[in-house]
């Protein structure tokens, strides 16, 4: 039964779930206000002498908009190199909590929007996820969604497909808590699929469209997993249990 011995111990009695504080959102708006003031300088004193006739507007916004995002990525490693995020439980009203929500801030206010609308096109994603933190080796492309990149680590060649969500943290009820997300060489999530909190999903494996691999579950090498909640069906190369045979 689910939450009967859950993974991290016996589902806790409820208390109240964790709540945004005032000055987490103020120093949130603190920084976006500076973010815009920097932006705006910024592209005032390097456009400003440009004769770009008719398109002189457009160039200036759409720069502005580029300035605006790259200073709210450095302003938030700058937050987080200063106040690392730790693995593990966040207790209510602690300094980490506050930093949490601030972080947290960053992403529903301007990282997720550019994500999740696909503003940042899918080659590019890659960039802003190291920007953010992520560690992705060469030829991987996450075209789905890393909700806190930091958290992430991917080897190489491996593609987490769109709409595929990895999710490092964990919200139940009033339990708040980061565990790292480990992908390793040649790994292959599809489409619309989640990897939770924990999970390490090791060399070669496969994961199906719209599988679900619950907190710490640990994909072997090579392994072929699917469903909700998903359960290995097979091997890459020759052991696979399907029944198309495939791949
Ligand atoms: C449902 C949930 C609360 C259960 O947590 P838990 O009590 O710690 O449970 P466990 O991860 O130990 O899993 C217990 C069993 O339930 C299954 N299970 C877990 N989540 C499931 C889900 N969403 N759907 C179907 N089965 C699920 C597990 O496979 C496991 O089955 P088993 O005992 O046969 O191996 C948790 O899986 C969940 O969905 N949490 C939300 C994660 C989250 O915060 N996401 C980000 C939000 S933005």
């Amino acid at each position: 039964m689910i939450g009967s011995h859950g993974f991290w111990g016996p589902v806790r009695i409820a208390k109240k779930m964790h709540k945004m504080t005032l000055p987490a959102i103020a120093l949130f708006a603190c920084i976006y206000s500076f973010a815009i003031l920097f932006a705006g300088v910024t592209v005032w004193f390097a456009l400003r002498t440009l004769p770009l006739d008719s398109f002189r507007e457009i160039a200036m916004i759409a720069s502005f908009l580029i300035c605006f995002v790259f200073y709210m990525i450095l302003a938030q490693r700058v937050l987080i190199g200063m106040r690392p995020l730790p693995f593990g439980e966040i207790e209510q009203r602690t300094h980490t909590e506050f930093t949490y929500f601030v972080h947290t801030l960053f992403f529903l206010f301007i990282f997720n929007p550019l994500i999740e609308t696909s503003l940042v096109p899918i080659p590019l994603r890659k960039v802003l996820y190291v920007l953010l933190g992520a560690q992705i080796g060469k030829n991987s492309f996450p075209s789905g969604v890393l909700t806190d990149p930091a958290f992430v680590k991917m080897g190489k060649n491996s593609i987490v497909g769109l709409q595929a969500l990895v999710v490092p943290h964990v919200i139940e009820g009033d339990r708040l808590a980061f565990y790292p997300i480990e992908i390793g060489n040649n790994v292959t999530i599809r489409a619309q699929s989640m990897i939770m909190a924990g999970a390490q999903i090791k060399d070669g494996a496969i994961i199906g469209a719209q599988a679900l691999i619950t907190k710490g579950t640990v994909v072997g090498e090579n392994e072929i997993w699917v469903g909700t909640p998903a359960r290995m069906v097979g091997k890459r190369g020759g052991q696979t249990q399907t029944s198309s045979g495939c791949p």
